[in-house]
């Protein structure tokens, strides 16, 4: 196929990684956003019309429901929004000769596991946002089409609710802070996710124009899941230490700065149960396309180099 006939859907608009990916894909090809308020992913045959009517060549899916705590009175409405409408995404993209880029969660695994979890290792998920996220990638992986999904964890970035936001509104405004330190991630920012996400595009397109071939064609036996996180892993507790540093380096006294008090997750009870290691591998992604994100510190001083 001919690059200039790239034509890319991207669901989500507001979102953390909507937003990035409507932004760092330009110059990719022709870039359609597709979001609300005209297209809301409860109303999947709308959905679906929306598709047949722009027919692209490439569907990502940056949309989700990811209010974990709340899911779990709304299970429905997570389901039909995390696994209904993906999966009408992939049918569609299906269709289409398209390839269907979508995302999962950390969430589905039970965290029990003492190192990183692979790809291949059995998923658990603790609560209703990580049941649902797993039911969607089943029912997209049932379609049987050309399709990537990319499991992430803890995104966060400059826009949208995420927990570095809530960190500089509370240090600033409390004089001690209790963060959880017993549940390890990789705070992942959704530029990072974007920009990773674009350079597979770019390799694909690449090789769907040399062969001539579609570009859902080019992925063979590399469709699946992959784990797409920053590099190394922290706690909430040491991620926000990491965010008051960056602080102090803009010249805040700490003194001005709430006091940061480690807890374990007992002492912070939430509706929806989270896994203690979130930890994902991400060689399978650096094997199969030669990507790797950068670590999630040096990542955190570019986003607050950028809030300022
Ligand atoms: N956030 C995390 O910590 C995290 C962790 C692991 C995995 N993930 C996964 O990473 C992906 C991106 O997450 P994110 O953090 O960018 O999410 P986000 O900031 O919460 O954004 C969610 C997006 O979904 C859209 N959306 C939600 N309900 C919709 C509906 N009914 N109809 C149409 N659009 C709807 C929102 O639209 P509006 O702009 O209109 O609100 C928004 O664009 C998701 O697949 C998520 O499950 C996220």
């Amino acid at each position: 196929m001919n690059r200039a006939d790239l034509k890319i859907v991207i669901v989500g608009r507001n979102g953390q990684l909507a937003w990035e990916a409507n932004q760092r894909f330009q110059g990719l090809g022709r870039i359609i956003c597709v979001g609300r308020p005209e297209i809301d992913l409860l109303d999947i045959n709308g959905l679906r019309e929306e598709i047949r009517r722009i027919r692209p060549s490439i569907i990502v899916n940056a949309a989700a429901y990811t209010a974990v705590d709340q899911a779990q009175s709304e299970p429905e409405v997570a389901t039909k929004i995390n696994s209904e409408a993906p999966a009408a995404m992939a049918e569609e993209a299906k269709r289409l000769d398209a390839l269907f880029i979508t995302y999962s969660t950390d969430y589905v695994f039970d965290g029990k596991s003492a190192t990183p979890y692979r790809e291949s290792d059995p998923t658990a998920p603790l609560n209703v946002y990580g049941a649902s996220k797993l039911s969607g990638e089943q029912a997209v992986e049932a379609v049987g089409g050309n399709y990537l999904i990319f499991r992430t964890s803890w995104v966060y970035g400059a826009r949208g609710k995420n927990f570095l936001k809530t960190i500089l509104k509370l240090v600033a405004e409390r004089p001690e802070l209790k963060i959880v330190n017993d549940q390890m991630g990789a705070p992942t920012w959704s530029r990072d996710l974007a920009d990773a996400t674009r350079k597979i595009i770019e390799q694909l397109a690449a090789r769907a124009e040399s062969e001539n071939i579609s570009i859902s064609e080019t992925l063979g036996d590399r469709r699946g899941i992959y784990h797409m996180t920053s590099a190394g892993s922290v706690s909430w507790y040491g991620f926000a230490a990491a965010i008051v540093e960056e602080i102090e380096k803009r010249g805040l006294s700490k003194s001005a700065l709430a006091e940061l008090v480690p807890i374990p997750s007992s002492e912070y009870p939430t509706p929806a149960a989270r896994p203690h290691n979130s930890r994902l591998c991400n060689e399978k992604l650096k094997n199969a396309f030669g990507v790797m994100l950068p670590a999630w510190r040096e990542s955190l001083a570019s986003v607050m180099n950028e809030l300022g």
